[in-house]
């Protein structure tokens, strides 16, 4: 019977111990990627909030640091982002050093537990050791409270089209946007976001950057937009909105103005990625918009079957902006660079299904490291099941129902769910947001996670799961009508590796 360590994944990140929750100030910086998370290292649940850290060469394999930031007479340190600050804007470099800004949010437990509304501020921490050992500015906070409540979660980010640094920032039903030219004075640009989108709940992290428009010289603004709860299928979730920004003010793409709760633009359509934002610094020539979310939903994360540590992050992703039917959309698949872990490979090809048919099982592949990408031609108007088991009964399904057009997720008898009434009861659905007649996925498993990417990441979903045996077996099974899979490639993922 699996628990607590056999829960640990084997390739998605999780803190050696104790709690975590939403990856803060990604970077990038010779040849590292920087990952820091709300930490609380002396439990297992929410608590006083520090930075923690880790680095990678690849965003996969990552190594844990000391604590970056700890929590001080000033407050916890809420969520935030990094920047690496090339022509000393900020003035902290030193000696030819180049400095690496942290944006943070400051929350006063005190304040906000006396019912006040001014509990969070932003503010700045430097490093000149490449993101090792931070230093506080003593001019802190940069932006106090202006008297409202949920004031947090600074995304910064180097605006090069109107040269300047441009802060997102969200409060309880909005983002609001600043500007400054060193990173300390800033100065409240505009507002954006109560007329559309989804709203039941609280505006958190956002974060705001161009993208090109595959294929186009066209370019657009895309703003990541966090909330809790009211994401998609309750509880946390994170939506996006596409539109043009002129250095000022945001404003929508047609057909993004006034948006529904229910509307199609999420991220993730899953129970488990939120608070998911973009790596800074990445060079012009790799040009790639990375994401990495965290791996869980408020609606249960201080409750899973975990206890020496909670919580792991999404695998890193890339995300592309593409046109289609006159919508904006924004898609994300793994990066590249899980592939280089890819070890024994399987392939079948024209698989025929009718009932029930195991398409992979544990002596081909360990189906708790595995990347399995299959593709269909020619949907019918049938549902199509993808599902996981072992030989305790356990299973965890995905079916896609044509007709209507919709994935859903039954996790209720995925294993351990006993420990949250909102966590198996109720199944997740998204919607197929690609019209087409064939359909590609592509699904990475780990032991408690399965992240699909569906229709060249259309339509993404992140759910997590505690079997009480390792999943054993991958299947497809028919509804009323029979049908193929055209192609299966699957692959072992093997760890640790260079
Ligand atoms: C999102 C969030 C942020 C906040 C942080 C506190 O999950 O609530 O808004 O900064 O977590 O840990």
């Amino acid at each position: 019977i699996q628990k607590n360590e056999d829960f640990r994944p084997n390739f998605h990140f999780t803190p050696k111990k104790n709690w975590m929750n939403d990856p803060n100030g990604m970077f990038y910086l010779d040849g590292t990627y920087h990952l820091y998370f709300q930490y609380y290292p002396e439990d297992n649940v929410w608590g006083p909030m520090h930075w923690g850290h880790a680095t990678s060469k690849d965003m996969i394999t990552w190594e844990e640091q000391p604590i970056a930031l700890f929590p001080d007479e000033k407050g916890y340190i809420f969520s935030g982002s990094a920047v690496v600050d090339e022509k000393n804007t900020s003035g902290f470099g030193e000696e030819g050093k180049t400095p690496v800004v942290a944006i943070f949010t400051y929350h006063e437990p005190k304040a906000a537990e006396e019912g006040k509304k001014d509990y969070q501020s932003q503010a700045i921490a430097y490093s000149l050791d490449e993101g090792q050992t931070w230093t506080k500015y003593e001019g802190n906070p940069v932006i106090p409270n202006p008297g409202i409540e949920n004031f947090r979660d600074p995304k910064v980010i180097w605006d090069d089209i109107n040269k300047q640094w441009l802060m997102a920032l969200a409060t309880t039903e909005k983002a609001l946007f600043y500007t400054s030219q060193n990173l300390k004075d800033w100065k409240k640009l505009s507002e954006f976001g109560e007329k559309t989108g989804a709203h039941d709940g609280v505006w958190e992290c956002p974060d705001i950057f161009p993208m090109q428009v595959e294929g186009s010289d066209e370019q657009k603004w895309v703003l990541i937009q966090s909330l809790n709860p009211g994401g998609y299928n309750g509880g946390s979730g994170t939506q996006y909105f596409v539109g043009d920004f002129d250095g000022k003010k945001f404003v929508p793409a047609k057909g993004m103005e006034a948006l529904e709760e229910k509307h199609p633009f999420w991220i993730d359509f899953g129970r488990d990625n939120y608070a998911g934002v973009t790596w800074s610094n990445i060079p012009d020539e790799d040009g790639r918009k990375l994401f990495l979310g965290w791996m869980s939903n408020w609606l249960y994360a201080q409750e899973v079957p975990t206890t020496t540590w909670r919580s792991a992050m999404t695998i890193s992703r890339e995300l592309k902006l593409i046109k289609e039917d006159g919508n904006y959309l924004l898609t994300s698949e793994p990066v590249e660079e899980l592939k280089k872990y890819r070890g024994k490979k399987l392939q079948k090809k024209d698989i025929k299904v009718s009932g029930n048919k195991v398409v992979l099982n544990a002596d081909d592949i360990d189906l708790a490291r595995a990347e399995i990408r299959f593709s269909i031609n020619d949907l019918k108007e049938t549902t199509y099941n993808f599902r996981l088991s072992n030989d305790m009964g356990e299973e965890f399904i995905i079916s896609y129902d044509h007709a209507q057009k919709e994935f859903i997720m039954n996790r209720s008898h995925a294993g351990k769910n006993d420990f949250s009434e909102k966590f198996g009861t109720e199944n997740s659905t998204a919607p197929r947001i690609s019209n087409s007649n064939s359909m590609n996925a592509i699904l990475i498993i780990d032991k408690t996670s399965i992240e699909m990417f569906f229709d060249d990441g259309k339509t993404v979903i992140t759910e997590i799961f505690f079997p009480s045996q390792p999943w054993n077996e991958f299947c497809f099974t028919a509804g009323l009508e029979d049908f193929t899979v055209d192609s299966l490639e699957a692959y072992e993922l093997e760890f640790p590796k260079t």
